[in-house]
């Protein structure tokens, strides 16, 4: 094994692969059926005599990463994953080599360190109190809390956890009271609903707000919704809100919500996964104006900040519904016991217990483009954006449901449901963009994420026309 080899032919292979991208001469996705690439890749050979390595290792990248969806491909506007800046990989090498474990301080000082350091920037940007770095400053006040989490769908089932500790305190002895109930907005993703069925919310437990014509949450609806939930015997213990949607990129008016929860005393959770990012730009942040009033916040990096997957920051307002929200039990004296503890183990506020360096992959990005770096991109994303839909919008074959408030946007081509969906088949099949398609108040869209840096208007006008030229041989 010559590693310094090996390594730098990965690196001679990404940078191929990194330059094709961006230059789009390459197909954004190309997805040949299963038995095809594991006999293509020659999987079964290298699983039983092993020797990846050297001109072998090389050989095998190149067929590799051919089979790879490029994200940072200017036709790359599918699903909400980042296009990541290259720094971030030399985190997840050195955290794979080093194989730190950032949840447990003396596992991973540097990986922790980061963390708590990244979750106190979030928390600011957030308007919550910083974690003390001192320990005996800890439980002296009421400050902030959080920590990095695999993935916002993860993420989001801490937060309700946390949430139901809170209003039911009792629930660790007790089990899941009945009559529990929670309030979703009616566009929110499907982590929560899963989340809420893994936590023993049955569907009839769930109640789903009034939506504006934009998928957003109606507040002045949610007092009618408050006296149905009660009448029908529930007590709701949360609300949450999207900052901004997933299948619409809509934000919800979190200030007017606030006033109600604080009225009402339900804890108030943002899924910010993919819209809290916006707090870092000074053109944005206004979307997410309330957001301090919240009680706890998901905040993936791995979406808008260039960052690879994944790296979800879960935040609370009050890091003691952390402390409390869940319970680490009798069964893990190996790791809970008094020891010299000149860091901080984030450990008992996860539901994960081995977990990689999330944080340092944000890290790198900042290192390399810092704060302004990440603004840029962002505002420059939800501008291209805007442009897009004021495009779209004059072409007399197209359609879009909703002015877009970030950067994503839903639109079809003139009005059938089952064609978007053949018009997406087909230009996958091409190869020359990569988009989704959801639905969205009952109609089907299809659906574009403005992620990669390189996407100008001229590929929205590209894509138009690649649109007509399908429809017309669809005839
Ligand atoms: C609003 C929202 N919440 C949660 C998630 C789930 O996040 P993850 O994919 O990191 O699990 C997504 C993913 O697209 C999302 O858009």
């Amino acid at each position: 094994m010559n590693f310094i080899q090996d390594i730098s032919t990965v690196a001679i292979a990404l940078n191929i692969f990194f330059k094709h991208s961006i230059a789009g001469n390459e197909r954004v996705i190309n997805q040949p059926p299963l038995d095809t690439i594991i006999s293509s890749l020659g999987l079964e050979k290298w699983i039983r005599q092993g020797g990846l390595e050297g001109p072998e290792l090389q050989k095998f990248l190149e067929n590799y990463l051919r089979l790879h969806t490029r994200l940072h491909h200017p036709g790359y506007l599918g699903h909400q994953c980042a296009p990541p800046h290259y720094s971030a990989s030399f985190a997840a090498m050195i955290n794979s080599f080093t194989n730190n474990v950032a949840s447990v301080y003396e596992m991973g000082p540097a990986s922790a360190a980061i963390e708590f350091f990244l979750i106190n920037w979030m928390l600011e940007y957030v308007g919550w109190p910083k974690m003390p770095m001192k320990l005996d400053e800890r439980n002296s006040f009421d400050y902030g809390g959080g920590a990095f989490i695999n993935g916002g769908s993860i993420a989001n089932l801490t937060a309700l956890a946390v949430a139901r500790s809170k209003v039911f305190p009792n629930i660790w002895k007790k089990g899941h009271p009945s009559h529990l109930a929670l309030i979703l907005p009616s566009e929110c993703h499907y982590s929560l609903t899963k989340a809420a069925g893994v936590l023993g919310f049955g569907s009839e437990s769930l109640y789903f707000t009034d939506t504006d014509e934009k998928g957003a949450i109606v507040p002045d609806r949610l007092p009618f919704l408050m006296k149905k939930i009660k009448s029908e015997g529930e007590h709701p213990m949360a609300l949450v809100a999207n900052a901004c949607s997933t299948s619409v990129g809509v934000y919800d008016p979190l200030d007017e919500i606030a006033d109600f929860c604080e009225q009402n005393h339900l804890w108030m959770h943002v899924d910010g996964a993919h819209g809290a990012s916006a707090l870092l730009s000074e053109k944005h942040s206004q979307k997410l104006k309330g957001i301090s009033r919240a009680d706890s916040l998901v905040w993936d990096a791995h979406k808008l900040l260039q960052t690879p997957s994944v790296c979800a920051a879960l935040l609370v307002k009050n890091h003691q519904h952390l402390d409390a929200g869940l319970h680490v039990g009798t069964k893990a004296s190996y790791l809970f016991h008094e020891k010299d503890q000149p860091g901080f183990d984030s450990l008992a506020w996860t539901l994960e217990t081995t977990k990689p360096g999330l944080g340092e992959k944000l890290f790198f990005v900042l290192g390399a483009l810092g704060e302004k770096g990440l603004v840029d991109y962002i505002d420059s994303r939800y501008e291209i954006t805007s442009m897009a839909y004021n495009y779209l919008m004059s072409q007399p074959d197209f359609e879009c449901p909703v002015m877009p408030q970030s950067n994503i946007l839903c639109f079809k081509y003139m009005a059938s449901d089952e064609l978007q969906l053949t018009l997406r088949k087909r230009l996958l099949e091409i190869g020359e963009f990569y988009l989704t398609s959801t639905l969205f108040k009952g109609s089907r869209y299809l659906r574009l994420v403005f992620m990669s840096t390189e996407t100008s208007l001229s590929h929205v006008k590209r894509l138009v026309e690649s649109i007509r030229e399908i429809a017309k041989e669809l005839k």
